[in-house]
């Protein structure tokens, strides 16, 4: 068995009392991850999947201080509201890996970039490339269980304005999916909310965000009251998943 914990949606800034709808994003991350020191740790590997910053690039220095320590991998890919080229300038280095897959026990993480140039809104799209390079890791690691992470999501959420904002490209992506039955789960962020449902047989997540949450099934934007929050995923040999959502009950600022 391997452990991974994802965090999604950290939207750090510069300044490390900066505040997103109300939620100061760095101390709300900082509790996430003393919550999983005490809880959850150690782990195999650590996915954050996007929206690491909120527009602003010295966002990645603090991610880098936070998550440096926590002795597994950490694989990161760009939300909407990243900078991908200082992104990748900040850290692609060790035990940061930017994209790409990476193979741990019996399995593979493949990490999608959706972020692209032209979104307006805060939507995302894989592309032809990104698509043919999940392709591509699937046909390398058709013996292994694989759990695909991307930060936007590619299926509804019954939420109309979210929905809007969901990546793109969902049919092409779910139709690679479809092709490779060794795929056993899918995993995004972005929605600021928890989804946990089956697609036939591969299990689609959705991950709260460790700052602010979105009130599920509303149409518009809705700031929910739930705390901050995390997934943890016990990936098992045979292609079995256990998981649960972390959520800091309680927190305050
Ligand atoms: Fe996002």
């Amino acid at each position: 068995m391997i452990r991974l914990l994802q965090f999604t949606d950290t939207h750090l800034m510069a300044d490390p009392a900066a505040s997103l709808r109300g939620v100061r994003t760095q101390a709300s991350l900082e509790a996430c991850l003393a919550h999983a020191r005490r809880r959850h740790l150690p782990a195999d590997v650590v996915a954050v999947t996007g929206d690491l910053v909120q527009d602003d690039p010295e966002g990645y220095g603090s991610l880098e201080l936070l998550f440096d320590d926590l002795g597994a991998p950490v694989l990161l890919i760009p939300g909407n509201h990243d900078i991908p080229a200082e992104l990748e300038r900040r850290l692609s280095h060790a035990p940061f890996q930017v994209g790409g897959t990476r193979v741990v026990g019996r399995w593979a993480i493949v990490m999608l970039a959706t972020w692209f140039a032209g979104s307006e809104d805060g939507e995302g799209r894989l592309g032809p490339d990104e698509l043919q390079r999940l392709e591509a890791a699937l046909a390398a690691h058709r013996n292994r269980h694989v759990l695909v992470c991307l930060h936007h999501q590619p299926i509804p959420m019954e939420a109309a304005g979210l929905d809007a904002l969901g990546l793109q490209d969902a049919d092409p992506f779910l139709a690679v999916i479809d092709r490779h039955p060794q795929v056993r789960a899918v995993a995004w962020g972005h929605a600021h909310q928890a989804l946990d449902v089956l697609r036939g047989a591969v299990r689609f997540m959705c991950t709260p965000s460790t700052c602010m949450q979105f009130k599920p099934r509303d149409p518009g934007f809705v700031i929910d009251d739930r705390p901050p929050g995390y997934r943890v995923l016990d990936l098992h040999d045979d292609g079995g998943i256990a998981t649960e959502v972390a959520w800091l009950e309680g927190y305050r600022q």
